[in-house]
C-alpha cells in the first residue's frame, strides 16, 4: 500500500465526503475506485489504435449548430446518433463511435471546448481486428 496526500478545493472535498458517507464507503476505497475509473478512461487513448463505443453529450440547445457541424466533420467515425430534447433549453446526444483512436480523441477534445456543452461522458472499448 502507498500513502499520499493531495490538495483539492474544499467544496469538492465536502461533496465527496458527503457522498461516500451516504453510500457507506471509506475514503481510501472510494479514491481507489476513482483512480481505476480514471485509468480505464484514459489508457485506451494510448494503448490501442482502433476503438468503438459511445459519447454522451449534454448541451444547451443554442450549441446545436456547433455539435451538428462536428458530427458532419467526423461522419467517418460516427455510425449513429440519438438526440433527446431534455427540456426547453437542454439537449442530450448519444453518438455511436467506431474508428481510429486518435480521431475519436480529436472529436472528444473538440466537443469539450464547445462553450454550450455542459457535460460529456464516454465509454470506448478496444476493438482488435
Ligand atoms: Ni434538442
Amino acid at each position: 500500500m502507498k500513502r499520499f496526500s493531495v490538495s483539492v478545493p474544499s467544496e469538492l472535498f465536502y461533496e465527496f465526503e458527503k457522498l461516500i458517507k451516504r453510500v457507506d464507503q471509506d475514503r481510501s476505497k472510494a479514491i481507489q475506485q476513482a483512480m481505476r475509473i480514471y485509468i480505464s478512461e484514459y489508457s485506451w487513448k494510448e494503448n490501442i489504435s482502433d476503438g468503438g463505443g459511445a459519447i454522451v453529450v449534454v448541451y444547451d440547445h443554442e450549441g446545436i449548430e456547433e455539435i451538428t457541424d462536428l458530427q458532419h466533420e467526423f461522419r467517418d467515425i460516427i455510425n449513429s446518433s440519438l438526440h433527446l430534447h431534455l427540456d426547453e433549453h437542454n439537449c442530450l446526444e448519444i453518438l455511436a463511435i467506431r474508428g481510429r483512436v486518435e480521431k475519436i480523441k480529436g472529436l472528444i477534445d473538440k466537443i469539450k471546448i464547445c462553450n454550450k456543452v455542459r457535460q460529456i461522458r464516454y465509454a470506448i472499448v478496444e476493438l482488435n481486428a
